[in-house]
């Protein structure tokens, strides 16, 4: 059973730079539901860019579905299924593919069953890169009635990544829409939002969104397959909010310093190792020039002379393999679709999707069958 959401329930957007899409031959993002075993997708290699899932957690619900993932008679047998699950993916995804997996703890006979980290190790075993297990903190749950315990209010979502480097990645412009612009935490408290059967959605499109803000491309060549990523410079502006910065500011002024001595502090960076050094001269050194202007700018700034070192940064472009390729939106793959939160999250902020699930109907139909959620 194949097809595809109406056209009106995709969002489009303009091109990360501001300019006119058509000129740049985007194509529209698409959105698809297929019927299938998470294990076996029916897919082929570059068919998606990246995996964001939230797959049946271990012995929590019986979806009634032969096949099914989540009912195994152990946690490693649960775990197994899952690795055969992400085994399978890695097929599909291009060598700067990430999967993200939403993944809560259970208890059985008692004690945490330690799913999250038996999948991790189970993972790493199987050669994937763990690159971050992002705590989610969710501020309300379903009713717990145990009282020799705290109630458990946080998931995981674990990021792998079938290679250790060379993954799609944009830090920069996921701090700039949830973070304050610097070093972004792996804490997200992401609150329970009524989804559209006024049932708690277990899986808030806010989730989807920051994880493909931070590892689906918005655009991918579809000659060469290549992402383009963003090129990001430092300004010379500083955050005015922070007094020392202000003060930073106030003493460049009135000492008359110039936009290359800001840029020789910030090739220069605190000490003498700061990374920027190499690319002054292409041989591991600062130039001589640099490195006059820079003790120049200490001495007008003394101690506030580090505060350039934090300048803020601004994207000043996006790369471009040069195919002359029209790009194409990057593809969000969820293969256990369930009510399809992430194809919704996708089509929100311009990414193509597709949704797997083993069950012909969709979860939200199957809940308003029922009149009720879990
Ligand atoms: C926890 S739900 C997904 C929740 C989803 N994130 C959402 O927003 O609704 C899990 C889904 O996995 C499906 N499922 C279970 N085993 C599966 C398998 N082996 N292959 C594909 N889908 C499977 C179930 O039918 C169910 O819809």
């Amino acid at each position: 059973m194949n097809y595809v959401i109406p056209s009106n329930e995709i969002q489009r957007r303009a091109t990360p730079d501001g300019s006119d899409p058509s000129k740049l031959h985007i194509t529209a993002p698409f959105c698809k539901k297929l019927f299938g075993d998470a294990r076996r997708v029916p897919l082929r290699t570059g068919d998606a860019d990246i995996v964001v899932t939230s797959p049946p957690y271990w012995l929590k619900r019986d979806y009634g579905v032969t096949d099914q993932i989540g009912q195994e008679p152990s946690a490693d047998a649960f775990v197994a299924s899952l690795l055969e699950c992400m085994e399978n993916w890695k097929t599909i995804l291009p060598a700067w593919g990430s999967v993200f997996i939403n993944i809560g703890d259970t208890y059985h006979k008692g004690s945490l069953a330690n799913t999250p980290g038996r999948l991790e190790i189970a993972a790493q075993d199987a050669g994937w890169t763990v690159r971050n297990r992002i705590i989610w903190v969710k501020d309300a749950g379903m009713p717990d009635p145990a009282k020799d315990r705290l109630k458990s209010r946080h998931e995981y979502i674990i990021h792998f990544a079938a290679r250790r480097r060379n993954y799609y990645y944009d830090q920069f412009g996921y701090a700039e829409k949830y973070g304050n612009g610097t070093g972004p935490s792996d804490v997200w408290q992401i609150g329970l939002k009524r989804d559209m059967s006024a049932h708690l959605a277990p899986y808030p499109t806010e989730l989807v969104e920051r994880i493909l803000t931070l590892a689906c491309p918005e655009q991918v060549c579809t000659h060469c397959g290549k992402p383009r990523e963003r090129i990001v410079r430092r300004t010379s502006q500083l955050d005015t909010s922070r007094p020392q910065a202000k003060r930073a500011m106030e003493l460049a002024q009135e000492k008359g310093l110039t936009a290359q001595h800001i840029a020789a502090i910030q090739a220069t960076g605190i000490s003498d190792a700061g990374k920027a050094m190499r690319v002054q001269t292409g041989t591991g050194r600062n130039s001589a020039t640099v490195k006059v202007l820079a003790a120049e700018a200490k001495a007008a700034l003394g101690g506030y002379f580090r505060e350039f070192t934090f300048a803020k940064r601004e994207t000043v472009g996006w790369t471009d393999c040069g195919c002359g390729a029209p790009f194409r939106p990057g593809i969000v793959l969820d293969p256990f679709m369930g009510t399809g939160t992430t194809l919704r999250a996708a089509g929100d902020i311009g990414r193509s999707a597709i949704g797997v699930d083993l069950a012909q109907k969709t979860e939200s139909e199957r809940l308003t069958q029922r009149g009720g959620g879990d």
